[in-house]
């Protein structure tokens, strides 16, 4: 481990989310503020088995806090996640003088700061995904634009859906977890919300479910479903099939990782950027920058990445409980 920080890296990894431009801004101002030097990676461990790095001055961070994206490019490396990766990873850090690394990304960017760490690199890892799933923090950058974007793309198919009398199946991204499909149930009114964690596969409930809130006079049924449950398409055959009720499927795919950053994104990716460069300055190495219960802080990272979490179950139950009930 080096004893004096003088020179650290930073990329962006994995999907994109809206802030990680303001984690980056704060890192290098921060960074700057604090008399270091910062090095941007381009294209996440992908470009940095390739060596692509540039020097960032504070000028370079410039009119991007409100952009989505990232400035530093993000991509997924097969070949960063095989041992002879990792070293090559771990020797371009060295041989470019680059003291410690703040790797801003979810799950993949986090494993894979893990695995540098074990190298002797100092890492912090900061957590940015639209889907919420990193265990050890109730926030990560990014989430809270992306629901904001489903949001209003939900409100817009449900102006459509109910002018036509259809039932809208709409599809949003989380990968493995619920979060974002729960929250933009909840925050869409949708009369029904299929996450990983719970759905049972069972289209014989949902669709009898359905059936009595028709037959109850209820035409508008709008189903938020989570890319970890999948098969929208087909289970909108399977309900119009059913029922006899025009059924329509949307994803909302890549859309939902787009688009500015909500402010609260912003704040808080520059929170945690800032945050990443004091705890590397205060000689805190291999930590994961979280928020847990109101409060910023950084933990330790194999702690960080052993964490288990699943949806409270106040939650799951909140999303029953808000439906009309039909009896
Ligand atoms: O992790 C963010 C995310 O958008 C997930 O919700 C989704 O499953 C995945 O990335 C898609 O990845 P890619 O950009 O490689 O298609």
């Amino acid at each position: 481990m080096p004893n004096e920080i003088r020179n650290i890296g930073v990329l962006t990894s994995g999907g994109d989310a809206p802030g990680m431009n303001a984690a980056v801004r704060a890192v290098v101002r921060v960074g700057h503020a604090r008399g270091l030097n910062v090095t941007g990676i381009m294209r996440g461990y992908a470009g940095l088995l390739k060596e692509e790095m540039q020097p960032l001055s504070q000028e370079d961070v410039k009119d991007i806090i409100q952009r989505g994206g990232t400035m530093l490019y993000t991509a997924r490396s097969r070949k960063f996640m095989e041992k002879e990766g990792l070293e090559l990873a771990a020797s371009n850090l060295r041989r470019h003088g680059i003291d410690a690394l703040v790797a801003i990304g979810g799950d993949g960017t986090f494993h894979g700061a893990l695995d540098l760490s074990r190298l002797g690199i100092p890492v912090i890892a900061v957590p940015a995904t639209i889907d919420l799933d990193l265990a050890c923090t109730d926030y990560t950058i990014g989430f809270d634009t992306a629901v904001n974007t489903a949001m209003e793309a939900i409100d817009r198919i449900r102006d459509s859906s109910a002018s036509h009398e259809r039932i809208s199946i709409v599809e949003v991204m989380g990968r493995n977890a619920g979060y974002l499909a729960l929250w933009c149930g909840i925050a869409c009114g949708a009369e029904e919300v299929l996450l990983p964690e719970t759905y049972d596969y069972n289209d014989k409930a949902l669709i009898e479910r359905i059936k009595k809130r028709v037959s109850a006079g209820k035409k508008l049924n709008l189903i938020v479903n989570a890319e970890g449950v999948g098969h929208s398409e087909s289970m909108a055959a399977r309900i119009e099939n059913a029922t006899g009720i025009e059924s329509r499927a949307t994803n909302l795919g890549y859309l939902q990782r787009g688009g500015s950053p909500s402010s609260k994104d912003r704040v808080y990716a520059s929170k945690m950027g800032a945050l990443a460069v004091d705890t590397l300055l205060a000689g805190r190495f291999n930590r994961a920058i979280v928020h847990q219960n109101g409060e910023f802080t950084d933990i330790d990272l194999e702690e960080a990445m052993s964490m288990k979490r699943d949806i409270p179950e106040d939650w799951l139950a909140l999303t029953v409980d808000l439906k009309r009930q039909y009896n």
